[in-house]
């Protein structure tokens, strides 16, 4: 993919590694991910020049669509959600790679129309047999896809398969997919999805904690009080019904997100930044955390309220919803890591749709100064030191500390000493998608969750869920548009602690 760069201050900004040639294969692709951030992704990437000099990609859905159309759709998805502009000659390049297969996976036979598909651009483009397998269909089909993909492997290059979210519905489901999966794959050549780990701000946690010698020595039950995680979200469910009523906030944000946010914020430092290296620390701290009591976990379900001065209907008036659906669309909960790092330090979090505001923070509330000389001349009581990453919008990091209000006495105040992304690059940020893409094609799993990760992020849902099935809590309980149940507040009030409002 020659396209010239013509931003000078990207220089130095992006990563010069290269992907073996390939074929992208992409199942799921009439779907929302595929328009919305799998085509904007690839596009972002073939304007940076970061593609494989020969590549192709291949979209296979079951609706039937000629190459042609499928071509102009992706095309206005890419003008409508690509962070770039369009520029028509990037564009023609990678669609002159672009190939649309229908199939229908119950149906054998068509299959052989994409095998005839894969071998003909193979030549074609010469890719050289490397086959990037991206499920990004229904999870009901993830199983049926693995088995058909798995038998019809050439032998020929490397095979990768990337697998969307979620990876199964409770422990039992996501071990009976993983057993179709090492039936043909070898681990190091599976890639769970869990985009959070692609983004930014998240990777830079793990830079801002090992990069840095002035935070890890303070990072620990000595010097934390606590840690607060929130994954809020104005949107609600959108046209997901179907897929929300049987996922609820706890499937859908908490299993992957939450856990891996909280590993990540957790975790020992690793030895190097390799996958095995990152995934051997951040599982340890998913075993050490115990199944919080029915006590420390709060869920909700939101009612009519205002986004924005905008009246959004309850969860169960939205389209395809139960109207008695019991569904959560808010979780928050204490948790614990039973090490020695951890020991008796609350890792608060909380998510849910349609809340008072979009934000993403992990924020790291340290001990209060043991004795300030000077408390009572301050108007409000001094507050302690919160590390805060911003993970979005307003990506950068922020740490809050007292000051002397200029002028007489003794006056202290909270101020806070910001890193904004967009001040200190110059840049938007890439695409998360943008960077997993690319690590699968190199075979990079840092960024992936291991089956092992996922095994114990299910093994903690499914016993909150079990407690759940003994009591029914009266849904609606929060307004669309505020910051959840009044038990959420209550869960860090019962503590003597508080949510952080900016
Ligand atoms: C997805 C969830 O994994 O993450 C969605 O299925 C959610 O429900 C989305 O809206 C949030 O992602 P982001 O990148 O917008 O924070």
């Amino acid at each position: 993919m020659a396209v010239a760069q013509e931003n000078p201050l990207l220089e130095g900004l992006e990563s010069r590694r290269a992907p073996d040639d390939c074929i992208l294969v992409i199942f799921g692709a009439s779907g929302d991910l595929t328009k919305r951030k799998l085509f904007p992704a690839l596009y972002s990437l073939a304007y940076r020049r970061l593609l494989p000099e020969h590549f192709a990609v291949v979209g296979v859905a079951r609706t039937e669509e000629t190459d042609d159309e499928f071509r102009d759709r992706m095309k206005e998805a890419v003008q409508q959600f690509s962070r770039d502009d369009f520029r028509e000659d990037v564009w023609e390049l990678l669609a002159s790679g672009i190939r649309y297969v229908a199939l229908d996976f119950a149906d054998e036979n068509r299959e052989d129309r994409l095998s005839k598909t894969l071998t003909e651009l193979e030549k074609e483009r010469e890719t050289g047999g490397n086959r990037v397998y991206y499920l990004a269909t229904p999870p009901a089909v993830f199983e049926t896809v693995v088995r058909a993909v798995g038998k019809r492997r050439s032998g020929q290059g490397w095979v990768r398969l990337i697998i969307e979210k979620p990876f199964g519905h409770d422990l039992a489901s996501a071990l009976s997919l993983q057993k179709a999966i090492e039936e043909y794959f070898e681990e190091r050549e599976v890639f769970r999805i869990d985009h959070y780990l692609g983004k930014e701000t998240v990777q830079n946690m793990l830079a801002l904690r090992f990069a840095n010698g002035i935070f890890e020595p303070i990072w620990n039950r000595q010097f934390v009080d606590h840690i607060q995680i929130t994954v809020a979200e104005t949107m609600g469910i959108e046209a997901r019904a179907g897929y929300y009523e049987q996922a609820g906030a706890i499937r859908d944000i908490f299993q992957n997100h939450m856990l891996q946010l909280v590993a990540i914020t957790a975790m020992e430092p690793p030895i190097d930044f390799t996958a095995d290296s990152v995934r051997n620390e951040k599982v340890k701290v998913l075993r050490a955390m115990h199944t919080p009591g029915p006590k420390s976990v709060v869920r909700g379900q939101y009612g009519r309220g205002y986004i924005e001065g905008e009246e959004v209907p309850a969860y169960r008036e939205e389209a395809g919803v139960d109207p008695n659906s019991m569904t959560e669309t808010y979780v928050a909960a204490k948790l614990y890591v039973d090490n020695w790092r951890w020991a008796d330090t609350p890792f608060y979090v909380r998510t849910g749709k349609r809340l008072a505001r979009r934000e993403t923070t992990i924020a790291i509330q340290f001990k209060r100064a043991p004795h300030p000389p000077f408390e009572e001349l301050s108007a409000e009581p001094l507050k302690p030191n919160v590390l805060i990453v911003h993970v979005q919008p307003d990506e950068g990091v922020s740490l809050a500390i007292g000051v002397k209000v200029p002028g007489q006495g003794m006056t202290i105040r909270t101020v806070h000493m910001d890193f904004l992304y967009g001040g200190a690059f110059r840049t938007g940020l890439p695409e998360a998608y943008e960077r997993l893409i690319v690590d699968a094609m190199l075979g990079d799993a840092t960024l992936f969750t291991r089956i092992d990760e996922v095994q114990e992020q299910w093994a903690l849902v499914d016993a909150i869920v079990a407690a759940w099935a003994r009591d029914r809590p009266a849904f609606p309980n929060y307004a669309a548009g505020t910051w959840g149940p009044t038990a959420g507040d209550e869960l860090m009030e019962r503590d003597g602690r508080a949510w952080r409002r900016r």
